[in-house]
């Protein structure tokens, strides 16, 4: 049944009082009151975290589900993170010359990563990829990116192209148009994006061959724990590119965090370049691009200018990359066990509690990020997204946040490793709770 909208609004404000005061005053110095807007007011105000646990400026608990868009993948504050970080604190935080946390953290990635072969870091996932499709154009003398319709890649304005464009806009389901997803995105950015359709081999086919002269590379975003895409249509894509003599680079940002190796080493496939970011600076901000040693090796410009390279004030600065480290030495294969259980237990708990529910819901999940899309229907695309039940979405988001769970919309709900299977029993009995609830 689930309580209305007016309700669990109001109850979400009434209980929030500081929360409320500081959006109000934030408004005076910064645009929306604030950096971040989950669509709930007011917005929450996050003022500590420890292992799987948020608390607002209320004092209210939260379960965090959603590990900083991904990030977090053994919780909040794990020790050796902090360790690593503390010790910098108290030895300069920051050199602006070659340090020692960089060799071992690129060792660690190219031993993790059998693809990636030499690798260079960024501040952000954005930077990793807005480099990587720079040194692809460079590498091959093209002009055009392949991405797919739905696919995300972070905030660069070749990134930021029919990630969610409006239906009328977006064209034939199986021949999309390129759409800029804000305004003021160059023109001319636009007219060197080719977009595909996930799920359609024989439209990827057919665009990739007709454009192959043009096309420098294709992104591929895996949308793990989100749209339903089996394997075989990445190893069809990825086969593609090898055929057509275009790059392949799998952008692992976020799908890091749902295998050791990434999500290549779910699907089996070994891309010329990968994009990652989010787990690897364990909480710090931080990007990285790496890949095959010829495509990789344009930018060494110690033996002569090769005519590109990526720099940056902080990129491998000491504090990420010795937090990084720490995070993903600490993030092993038994780590990704745990995650991967709790994963499945969440999965088959989701499905049990919707289908005892009225709500129709669809749940995807890739290892250890689910979501409940709310529709009944298959889940394969960013048009098949479109259908979900908007405002049931926004009620079993205040209603789970009532209930102490920071879940979003019940989208790429992920895992960390303080989790067990009691935090995950306590979410499926709050969801039943909201899902039976009335006014
Ligand atoms: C697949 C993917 N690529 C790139 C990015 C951008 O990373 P960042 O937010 O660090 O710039 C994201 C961020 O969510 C992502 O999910």
């Amino acid at each position: 049944m689930v309580k209305s909208a007016e309700t669990l609004e109001r109850l979400f404000a009434e209980s929030r009082p500081k929360s409320a005061a500081l959006f109000e005053t934030g408004k005076d110095v910064m645009p929306g009151g604030g950096m971040k807007s989950l669509g709930y007011s007011p917005p929450l105000y996050i003022d500590r975290a420890q292992d799987c646990y948020l608390w607002d400026i209320d004092g209210h608990r939260y379960v965090d589900w959603l590990n900083n868009a991904c990030a977090m993948i053994l919780g909040h504050s794990p020790k050796g993170v902090v360790d690593a970080l503390d010790r910098l604190v108290h030895n300069g935080i920051v050199f602006g010359a070659p340090n020692t946390f960089e060799q071992p953290i690129a060792e660690h990635i190219c031993q993790r990563i059998p693809s990636i072969e030499k690798v260079r870091f960024t501040n952000s996932g954005t930077e990793a990829v807005m480099n990587t499709l720079r040194l692809c154009r460079a590498y091959t003398g093209r002009t055009k990116i392949a991405k797919f319709e739905g696919g995300f890649h972070g905030t660069s304005d070749d990134a930021e192209v029919s990630i969610a464009p409006p239906i009328d806009e977006a064209g034939a389901e199986e021949s999309p148009n390129a759409v800029a997803e804000y305004k003021g995105i160059n023109q001319g950015v636009i007219d060197n994006i080719v977009v595909l359709p996930y799920n359609d081999s024989e439209a990827v086919d057919l665009i990739l061959t007709e454009n192959k002269d043009d096309i420098a590379a294709v992104i591929y975003d895996p949308k793990s724990g989100n749209y339903e895409i089996p394997h075989e249509f990445l190893r069809f894509v990825a086969g593609k590119c090898k055929e057509l003599d275009i790059l392949f680079v799998m952008d692992e940002v976020k799908s890091l965090r749902v295998a050791y190796g990434g999500y290549q080493q779910l699907a089996g496939v070994d891309p010329d370049l990968t994009t990652m970011g989010k787990l690897v600076g364990g909480g710090m901000p931080v990007g990285a691009f790496g890949g095959k040693a010829k495509i990789m090796d344009m930018m060494d410009n110690t033996t002569g200018a090769t005519g590109i390279s990526s720099g940056g004030t902080y990129s491998g600065n000491p504090m990420t990359l010795a937090a990084g480290l720490a995070h993903m030495e600490e993030a092993t294969p038994e780590v990704y066990a745990h995650l991967k259980e709790l994963g499945g237990r969440l999965t088959q708990g989701l499905k049990d509690v919707f289908s005892r529910s009225d709500v129709p819901a669809r749940i995807v999940s890739t290892e250890n990020i689910v979501s409940a899309h709310l529709t009944p229907d298959p889940v394969r695309s960013y048009r098949d997204i479109l259908k979900f039940d908007r405002a049931m979405r926004h009620r079993l988001k205040l209603g789970m946040l009532l209930e102490g769970h920071y879940a979003r919309e019940l989208q790429e709900l992920t895992i960390s490793s303080p989790m067990t299977n009691e935090t995950v029993d306590d979410f499926l009995a709050s969801l039943e709770k909201v899902l039976q609830d009335k006014d």
